[in-house]
């Protein structure tokens, strides 16, 4: 067990560097087993939820290894074969593995995957896109099997924009017969990084980033190399972390537009930032106005940044509401905010924020990935010692979080307990 311990109130100023994105990379690995040869993927970010990944890749009898964030994947010896429950349940990704193995070998046989406990987090949507494509789903004891005598291109419509139910569908789609239509698919940036991965393999798909995607199918897949996006969820935690505490703090290595759901809000707010071609220069305010928020797919703003922000609303003047449309129990960082000092009252699907009010540091807990994000911002910007326990759900998401906030004038570090 770990644990981070921070004491707050300090200025930050320098760079941070922001790392691949976790929820590309964590679909490009198991994507990576479709192609038939060596597969080359930069910028892979060294978090906890890439070891996970590897060692199904391993299990499965890839050969693997990692240098400098460069991943190289030799799919050549891989076997189908189930995937033990233990590494499948560590997280939401492991189901990747799910299509990338139905759609090379047609027959799967997987579990219910992980991943944080935010709410009921169903898989229907992907078996509806295998079903879709041909297959049969049988479900016993929370184990799948998949099969299918061919995989033939079919039409989809997603009942909601799921980014794992989109990305699932075309690993099995690529080489389907046929073409395959997804509607209402997701319009992430991480999709588009997955579509451009597989094109670059030599699989025709078009539309990647819209809500109509369409996949016509291929034979072969061939090695290729690609490149992990810049994190817009680390991105954003770290643009918030300025908007509490920056002088002319710098967030390098962005892709500014995959952030604009942000960037715009905190605008809104008063909060003073600059935006470059990659980078953004944050500077902390007195007096931000309060704003109202709604989580939504992209380009609407990220649920996964609706924690985080929720402590820079408790320093906003006035009375905040913000709501949570993608998942039921993504408030748990509320009554640890709450026990810092923060005002914050649950209604339903929304949180009513007064502010501004003083945070004191406190003995949290980070109930889940984004959660834990949230509690070190609020640590960062509140009096005295604060101590995050469950750090480990940090550590999935977050590379070298320690050094990086460190390195910029935090006084913050890593325990073992
Ligand atoms: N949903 C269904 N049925 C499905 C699929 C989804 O009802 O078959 C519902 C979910 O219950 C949820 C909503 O649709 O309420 C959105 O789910 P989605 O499938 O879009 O999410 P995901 O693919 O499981 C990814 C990220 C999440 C991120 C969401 C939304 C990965 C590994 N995870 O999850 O990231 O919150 O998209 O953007 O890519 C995180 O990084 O902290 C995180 C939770």
């Amino acid at each position: 067990m770990k644990q981070i311990i921070i004491q707050g109130g300090n200025k930050l100023s320098g760079t941070i560097k922001i790392s691949g994105a976790k929820n590309s990379a964590v679909a490009l690995i198991p994507a990576s087993i479709l192609a038939d040869d060596v597969v080359k993927i930069d910028n892979v970010p060294n978090i906890s939820d890439i070891e996970a990944l590897n060692e199904i890749l391993e299990f499965l009898g890839a050969k693997v290894s990692i240098e400098d964030g460069l991943m190289t994947i030799n799919p050549k010896s891989i076997k189908n074969k189930d995937i033990p429950k233990e590494v499948s349940s560590k997280l939401r990704a492991s189901y990747y593995f799910m299509s990338a193995l139905l759609g090379k070998y047609k027959q799967v046989q997987m579990y219910f995957p992980g991943g944080c406990k935010i709410g009921a987090r169903p898989i229907d949507q992907t078996l509806k896109g295998f079903k879709a494509l041909g297959a049969t789903v049988e479900e016993k004891d929370n184990k799948f099997k998949i099969t299918a005598e061919e995989l033939v291109g079919g039409h989809v419509y997603l009942d909601m924009p799921s980014v794992g139910a989109t990305i699932n569908t075309m690993l099995v789609a690529v080489k389907a017969k046929g073409t395959t239509i997804i509607e209402n698919a997701a319009k992430e940036p991480e999709i588009v990084n997955v579509a451009t991965f597989l094109n670059n393999m030599g699989a025709k798909i078009t539309g990647a980033g819209t809500s109509e995607i369409r996949i016509k199918g291929v034979e072969s897949l061939k090695g290729c190399f690609t490149e992990v996006i810049p994190d817009r969820i680390e991105t954003g935690t770290y643009i918030i972390a300025g908007a509490l505490l920056g002088e002319n703090l710098k967030i390098d290595n962005i892709i500014p537009e995959h952030v604009e759901s942000l960037t715009l809000k905190l605008k809104e707010m008063g909060v003073d930032i600059k935006i470059g071609n990659n980078y953004a220069i944050v500077n902390s305010c007195k007096d931000l106005k309060h704003v109202d928020l709604r989580t939504l797919g992209y380009p609407g703003f990220p649920t996964d940044l609706q924690q985080p922000v929720t402590t820079l609303l408790t320093q906003c003047r006035g009375l905040s509401i913000l709501e949570e449309t993608i998942y039921e129990n993504r408030f748990q960082n509320v009554p640890y905010l709450n026990k810092m000092g923060a005002n914050i009252k649950i209604v339903g699907k929304k949180i009513r924020i007064k502010g501004p009010t003083k945070l004191k540091g406190k003995k949290v807990v980070a109930t889940d990935l984004r959660a834990g994000a949230c509690l070190v911002l609020a640590g960062l910007a509140a009096q005295g010692k604060t101590t995050i326990t469950n750090i480990e759900h940090v550590l999935r998401g977050y590379e070298n979080i320690i050094e990086k906030l460190t390195n910029v004038g935090a006084k913050i570090s890593l325990e073992e307990i």
